[in-house]
């Protein structure tokens, strides 16, 4: 193990949590089908475990979202870098993200998706960090919330490093 990363969540934790959460989706869309849409890059390792324990139709579409550049700090400025392949018009949609942190990007993301007219569309997220929130932002589905850690891994990098972590961890720098 790298002695510069304490072990926050292990993946056993995550995933139970995760499982959980997917049981709620379940029972909340009961009947229904999902549009399940993943912001890559970091949400791919929560998206995918959330995905494989829903057990309503499932469609999944992945776009890219940036705003923090290489940096760790948000520039504000949120741009779709990788569009939906599809359109989202009358379809259930989840977006799954792996933090919500200033709440700066899906602050912007859900109305710009909002004006293509899908019947709903929730949030679900890995990690939450409401103590960093800029704007108000609450997501619909959390796994945890954490303080204000700098967290890595299960698809969380560090200069895009360390995302294959398969466990939440805290960098403590080099
Ligand atoms: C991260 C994360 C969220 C956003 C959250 O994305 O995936 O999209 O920052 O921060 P906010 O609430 O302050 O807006 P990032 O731009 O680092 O890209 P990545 O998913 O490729 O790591």
């Amino acid at each position: 193990m790298n002695e510069n990363i304490d072990v926050l969540f292990s993946q056993e934790v995550l995933e139970n949590r995760i499982k959980e959460i997917a049981d709620k989706i379940n029972e909340e869309y009961k009947g229904k089908k999902l549009h399940m849409v993943c912001v890559l890059r970091g949400a791919v390792f929560f998206f995918t475990e959330l995905c494989k324990h829903i057990n309503v139709p499932v469609t999944m579409d992945f776009l890219v979202c940036s705003s923090y550049g290489s940096g760790t700090t948000t520039s504000g400025e949120v741009k779709i870098v990788k569009d939906l392949a599809d359109p989202i018009a009358g379809l259930d949609v989840i977006l799954v993200e792996d933090i919500v942190d200033t709440g700066v990007t899906l602050n912007a993301l859900k109305p710009m998706l909002m004006t293509r007219k899908p019947a709903s569309l929730k949030i679900a997220t890995m990690l939450d960090k409401p103590s960093r929130r800029r704007v108000v932002l609450e997501p619909d589905y959390c796994a945890f919330e954490v303080d204000d850690l700098f967290v890595i891994g299960y698809g969380l990098d560090y200069d895009q490093k360390y995302r294959n972590l398969p466990f939440i961890g805290v960098y403590k720098g080099e």
